[in-house]
């Protein structure tokens, strides 16, 4: 195993990796970008490509590739080591029999599924229909190959049977979510199997990961066939497929999102087929349900321009369905496209790819959009591009509608991820409704957001380094990488000295080794310190800090950090004693005043020893 992991870490670069998920940037020797596991505005994500690992000064996570992986997919290591070897190239198989875990073999399973629908749709006379139906729709072969749509025969186990004679485990099939184990009493319908495939009848698509593995389907139901069984059928959640975290076509769709700077959000399959036919590939969907805060999660990566075109309500409740306030709360710019009347974006680019440029063309940035329909909601006639209404002063407007605006503004606006931005339009109520902005602005304040906004799962705020955590990092960074400079030091060094609590355990493990073997040694470090990646994240910050210096150079250095460190803490201490020192004098202790007088006048000759 450690073999498999030493194996994929030579093969790939650390770089290429993560550049999939997060631009990064040039910075010296290393690369930086802005952390895809926080909100931030300034970048404290930092990769090291001379020592393969990466960290964030900020929310101070870090480590390997595998790391990186398993934090960014939210995987474990299994998943993540089988994400990787895909990515090197590596056989995980040939190395290890054991690692083909369930996950793996639902994997295997999807893949070779996928491929059986596909090659049944194209070939199969019992998929004539189905191929009729899609043309119908007006789907070419490159779009039928390119999404691997498929169709599942109408049996109950034409799947089941091609999968157990290809060696899959019953279990295993079913843990997919392809087959159904029969529960109940055996129906008439259902006559002899145990298992029985879960889409008949229908036609088939995969839904793939980022990276393009499938896992996962999502199933339509043939035109005549309806009434009978819901329209679309899905995989149910398995281990692999968490349909609350997966965009439907995002792999697709990532590359052409970042190049045009902009991703198109619909609500159907057949929208997301058609736009990619028509060139629109920046197209992804949600499977007709509300947006969630892993799915949004996945979209700053790529570009902050989301489009939506599917029906956007009025905001409040049904706003919220959406998930359209996830999109705001993170900052990201999102449009509205609205289409005529009743149409989808499939409709509408098979009747006149025209109308879709011109609807695209139009799209009202989401504010807008909302503040238009809560005009028009209240007398205005409907807006013509949004705008006009947009202008339109509150002449005809009631105190009623003016209170049922706000209402429905205010809370939107408290959603908006950005101070500046809910500023503005704050203001920009204020101006429109003739009501005054102090009056708004406590009417905001008092507006409570639900539940998961309030419990952002994420790092607060950015760190502010203190000087004295960054002293402290820098002596020890420097100490862990040039041993022989930084042990003429640890004599004097005091745990306390050091500010935050990973600081204090990292000095007291160098302290220990150095009484006990008589030297820093890194290796043993290691073992007697956790999260280790910090000792890593230190070694880089120093290498990159202190490039190029000479061995004198570094350690007037290490003296001049050491002596900072010390001062600020005898000053600490120096504070507490003459506090102490005036409340004793308050109190009138004698003894206790001469005590701390004595501690202070210790304190500061050992802090002018130090100057
Ligand atoms: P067509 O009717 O073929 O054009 O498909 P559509 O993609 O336009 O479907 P529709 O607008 O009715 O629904 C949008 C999306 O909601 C679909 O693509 C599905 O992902 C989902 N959906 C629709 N109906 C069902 C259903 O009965 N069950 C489930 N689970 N999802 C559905
Ligand atoms: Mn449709």
């Amino acid at each position: 195993m450690a073999n498999v992991v030493e194996e994929i870490k030579s093969r790939l670069d650390i770089v290429d990796v993560i550049s999939e998920y997060v631009q990064l940037k040039r910075a010296g020797t290393s690369l930086k970008a802005l952390c895809p596991f926080h909100q931030e505005k300034n970048p404290s994500f930092f990769v090291s490509p001379e020592r393969q690992i990466w960290h964030c000064f900020s929310c101070n996570r870090g480590g390997d590739v595998f790391a990186f992986i398993k934090e960014i997919e939210g995987v474990e290591f299994p998943q993540a080591l089988r994400i990787l070897a895909k990515k090197a190239g590596v056989e995980i198989k040939a190395y290890d029999r054991r690692m083909v875990s369930q996950n793996t073999k639902i994997l295997d399973i999807s893949r070779l599924s996928a491929k059986f629908y596909h090659k049944v749709l194209l070939e199969s006379s019992l998929a004539r229909e189905a191929r009729k139906y899609l043309k119908e729709r007006g789907l070419d072969k490159k779009t039928i190959t390119e999404f691997q749509l498929g169709f599942a025969p109408p049996g109950w186990d034409t799947l089941l049977k091609f999968l157990l004679k290809r060696g899959y485990k019953e279990a295993d099939i079913e843990a997919a979510g392809l087959v159904i184990k029969r529960t109940e009493y055996p129906s008439t319908q259902v006559p002899k199997y145990t298992y029985y495939d879960r889409f008949r009848n229908r036609i088939i698509f995969p839904i793939s990961d980022v990276h393009g593995q499938v896992v996962g389907f999502t199933s339509r139901i043939l035109p005549g066939a309806e009434d009978k069984t819901a329209k679309y059928i899905n995989t149910p959640e398995t281990p692999i497929y968490n349909k609350s975290r997966v965009l439907y076509a995002l792999d697709k769709a990532k590359l052409e999102a970042r190049s045009r700077d902009s991703l198109i959000l619909v609500e159907g399959q057949m929208d997301v087929l058609a736009l990619h036919q028509k060139g629109w590939k920046n197209t992804v969907c949600t499977s007709g349900t509300a947006l969630t805060r892993d799915q949004v999660a996945f979209i700053p990566r790529y570009t902050k321009n989301v489009i939506l075109a599917f029906d956007v309500d009025a905001p409040g409740e049904a706003a919220a369905q959406r998930g359209i306030d996830l999109l705001l709360e993170t900052g990201l710019d999102a449009k509205v496209v609205r289409l005529p009347e009743g149409k989808d974006p499939d409709e509408c680019i098979r009747k006149n790819p025209k109308i879709w440029e011109q609807a695209l063309k139009k799209a009202l940035p989401i504010m807008d959009y909302y503040f238009s329909l809560a005009f028009s909601a209240r007398g205005g006639s409907p807006p013509e591009d949004g705008h006009s209404v947009l202008g339109r002063k509150d002449k005809e407007l009631s105190i009623e509608d003016k209170k049922g605006m706000v209402k429905v503004l205010l809370p939107v606006i408290a959603k908006l991820g950005d101070p500046v931005e809910q500023d503005l339009w704050l203001k920009k109520l204020a101006s429109d409704l003739s009501i005054r902005e102090a009056s708004l602005r406590e009417a905001l304040a008092k507006v409570k957001l639900p539940g998961p906004l309030e419990k952002r799962h994420e790092v607060g705020p950015a760190r502010r380094v203190s000087q004295a955590q960054l002293a402290g990092e820098r002596f020890l960074g420097l100490a862990l990488k040039h041993p022989e400079l930084g042990q003429k030091f640890l004599k004097g060094m005091i745990l306390d000295m050091f500010v935050t609590p990973h600081l204090q355990n990292l000095a007291k493990a160098v302290k220990k080794c150095y009484f006990q073997d008589k030297e820093i040694k890194i290796t043993r470090i290691r073992k007697d310190f956790s999260p280790s990646h910090y000792i890593d994240y230190l070694l880089f910050l120093v290498e990159e800090e202190f490039k190029g210096y000479a061995s004198s150079a570094l350690e007037q250095e290490l003296e001049k950090l050491f002596r900072l460190l010390k001062k600020g803490y005898l000053s600490e201490k120096m504070e507490k004693a003459t506090l102490n020192l005036k409340k004793a004098e308050e109190a009138a202790e004698d003894a206790l005043v001469e005590k701390y007088a004595a501690n202070i006048a210790d304190l500061s000759a050992e802090m002018a020893k130090l100057k």
